[in-house]
């Protein structure tokens, strides 16, 4: 602009000089002499227009009422010359205004085309022209041919114009153009569609008055395009032109229209960590008002552009428009957030044309805590837990079986007692046979204990209590078969009770208690049972169930009586199931006498049969004299201890 009118100037004197210096120059030797100063085409782009409909061109030296105003220019004796360039030619072509269809006219600094046909496209060259100076300026007519959207009927060449309208307010749309032009002498209608859509009079909110349409309520689908098309006569021809209103709605204009911080919230602490990369978000509601709207970073009072450091930039965004109310999100990014950093002071701004909104952003500096680590760990632990847990819980009594073999002493090594147990119970055929045949194999076969039972290892004849306490004293621990028939009075079986009561008492024996069959209430005079209930591990028996050796009863039982050691190198499983590989072995060297007559030893069935007091005189003898001579070795080896 500066540019144009410094030179405008410097050429008007530099033509005046030339004027005074030669002012007898006819105006056709002037315009060989005068070089006429070109400005060019214009640079508000080329005019748009649909073939058969009017266009009018104004000329573009005028576009600057400073410099030529229409006044001034015929007061100066300019005379306005157009010239046409047709499109694809470089002939300018002087424009005959007397052509006898009168479709081209001029008024004032106005070139009309009523209406406008193909072979109109090109430059048009507009010239103002006096005697001592020449000045030019080009404007490129473009013709749209007719008919171009098939889906609408009406089409404008000129681009949409923008009206705003307010939600639930009124609005007037007036068609563009249409006031600024005076109109040859005649009447001239207005004609409204909206997208695409003529009106007719349209409804209760839209109406059209005269040349306008008047909103009276406007609606969200009230937005959108409104083509005006504006018909009139002239020369005895019907022309016409098309506009454009582009009809946004906005929030009405009663709301509150102050910029407002929605993040930094009061109070909000943006978390930070040092040497990482750090955003900061903050989001802004700007309300629609006409102007600019924009959100800003300060740090220290200093822009991002200000600060110019490489580590920090920002980016901002619409991320919600409702009814052109904006809320506004601007993200400032640091990187390698530093101790320095944190110290700095950073405020978010928004602004609209009414206000300008500023928070603090307030830093906080995150811990870290390695959440996700110890969360596994922590895991993990507890898994290890519950499984131990449910391990131990299940096979409980193997565990312990297992490290009593390992870590248990043998008592065999320490003590010179002759059996490991000494069964006691009920003399009656359905308890015999479970002591001789299911308890004494599996207790002697299976798991390889030395078995005292009364009836079968004892010597007939002779006090029975005390062959009975000689034969408690020589166990390791005695094993009880309770059951209401084994309280019953003067059996032996009670003596028995009673007897190893008396040891348990004096030498702390070793009571097991196996509950053969459920007892019924005990008389309150049965002080026995209690004392055995009371002070002894007990063992239920639970019948079928209980008869595999691989039963919990079998294993509560191995862990009540002497430990038998494991033998190294065996496997675990074997360990805890059965020790009777071991103990057979042992057993076989530590009572040869018993592995003379292993047939009568592992075989219950004859001792069952009778009761046990029918067996063979012969191995009677034997048992006798194998009795003595353990007594005898016994005494012996007493005296030898103690002197
Ligand atoms: C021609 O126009 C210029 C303005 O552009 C004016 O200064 C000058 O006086 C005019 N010359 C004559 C002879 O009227
Ligand atoms: C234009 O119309 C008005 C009345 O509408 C009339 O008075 C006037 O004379 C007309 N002018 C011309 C040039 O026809
Ligand atoms: C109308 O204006 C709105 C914004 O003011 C714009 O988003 C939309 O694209 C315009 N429609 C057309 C067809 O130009
Ligand atoms: C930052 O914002 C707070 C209000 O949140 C204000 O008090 C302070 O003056 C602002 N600082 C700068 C440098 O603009």
């Amino acid at each position: 602009m500066a540019l144009f009118i410094t030179a405008l100037l410097s050429l008007s004197v530099a033509m005046v000089g030339v004027g005074g210096a030669t002012p007898a120059t006819t105006p056709s030797s002037v315009h060989s002499v005068i070089q006429c100063h070109d400005w060019g085409e214009s640079g508000d782009g080329a005019v748009r227009v649909m073939e058969g409909e009017a266009c009018w061109l104004h000329c573009p030296l005028f576009s600057h009422p400073t410099v030529y105003n229409y006044n001034s220019v015929q007061a100066a004796g300019l005379n306005l010359v157009w010239y046409h360039v047709a499109a694809g030619q470089d002939l300018e072509q002087p424009i005959d205004f007397h052509h006898p269809d009168q479709r081209l006219s001029k008024e004032r600094e106005k070139l009309w085309l009523q209406p406008t046909t193909t072979q109109d496209a090109g430059q048009y060259i507009c010239m103002l022209r006096n005697r001592t100076s020449c000045a030019k300026m080009a404007v490129r007519l473009e013709v749209l041919p007719s008919g171009q959207d098939p889906n609408c009927e009406v089409t404008a060449a000129v681009p949409p114009t923008v009206v705003i309208a307010p939600i639930q307010e009124g609005s007037i749309l007036t068609c563009p153009d249409l006031e600024d032009i005076k109109l040859p002498n005649t009447s001239h209608s207005v004609t409204w569609y909206h997208e695409c859509n003529a009106f007719g009079n349209f409804n209760i909110n839209r109406v059209i008055k005269g040349d306008k349409l008047a909103i009276y309520v406007m609606l969200e689908h009230y937005q959108g395009l409104y083509h005006c098309v504006v018909t009139y006569e002239t020369k005895g021809r019907a022309i016409k032109f098309t506009r454009v209103v582009n009809v946004t709605a906005v929030s009405p204009s009663g709301l509150p229209k102050q910029p407002n911080i929605l993040n930094p919230a009061k109070e909000q602490l943006y978390p930070v960590k040092q040497g990482s990369e750090v955003k900061l978000t903050c989001r802004v509601s700007l309300p629609y008002l006409k102007g600019p709207r924009e959100t800003w970073w300060t740090i220290d009072g200093k822009t991002v552009d200000q600060l110019a450091d490489p580590r920090i930039s920002f980016t901002s965004r619409v991320v919600l428009d409702y009814f052109g109310d904006w809320t506004v999100e601007n993200v400032l990014r640091i990187l390698e957030f530093s101790s320095e950093d944190l110290t700095r002071e950073y405020n978010c701004s928004g602004r609209n044309s009414r206000d300008v909104a500023t928070r603090r952003a307030v830093l906080e500096e995150e811990v870290y805590l390695p959440s996700v680590e110890l969360g596994c760990g922590l895991g993990v632990t507890l898994f290890l837990m519950l499984l131990l847990f449910v391990v131990y819980h299940i096979f409980w009594l193997e565990l312990l079986l297992l490290y009593r073999s390992w870590f248990g002493t043998d008592e065999r090594c320490t003590d010179n007692k002759e059996y490991d147990i000494y069964i006691s119970y009920a003399r009656n055929s359905e308890e015999e046979q479970f002591v001789l045949l299911t308890l004494r194999r599996v207790l002697e076969n299976e798991l390889g204990y030395t078995v005292c039972i009364f009836d079968r290892d004892s010597l007939p004849g002779g006090n029975v209590s005390e062959a009975v306490l000689r034969c408690m004293q020589s166990s390791r621990c005695l094993l009880v078969v309770l059951s209401p028939a084994y309280l019953t009075e003067k059996s032996v079986s009670l003596l028995e009770c009673r007897v190893g009561l008396y040891i348990q008492l004096t030498s702390h024996a070793h009571i097991i208690t196996v509950l053969y069959s459920p007892l019924p209430r005990l008389p309150a005079s049965c002080t026995e049972a209690k004392q055995l209930r009371r002070s002894t591990a007990t063992i239920t028996w639970r019948g079928r169930q209980s008869e595999p050796s691989t039963s919990r009863f079998w294993k509560r039982l191995r862990l009540t009586l002497p430990v038998r050691p494991l033998a190294l190198g065996r496997r675990l499983i074997d360990s805890t199931s059965s020790h009777s590989d071991l103990a057979a072995s042992l057993g076989q060297q530590r009572q040869p006498q018993d592995a003379a007559e292993p047939q009568r030893q592992r075989d219950g069935k004859s001792a069952a049969g009778s009761g046990g007091r029918g067996r063979g005189r012969k191995w009677r003898i034997q048992r006798i004299q194998e009795a003595r001579s353990r007594e005898m070795s016994k005494v012996k080896e007493a005296h030898s201890i103690n002197p």
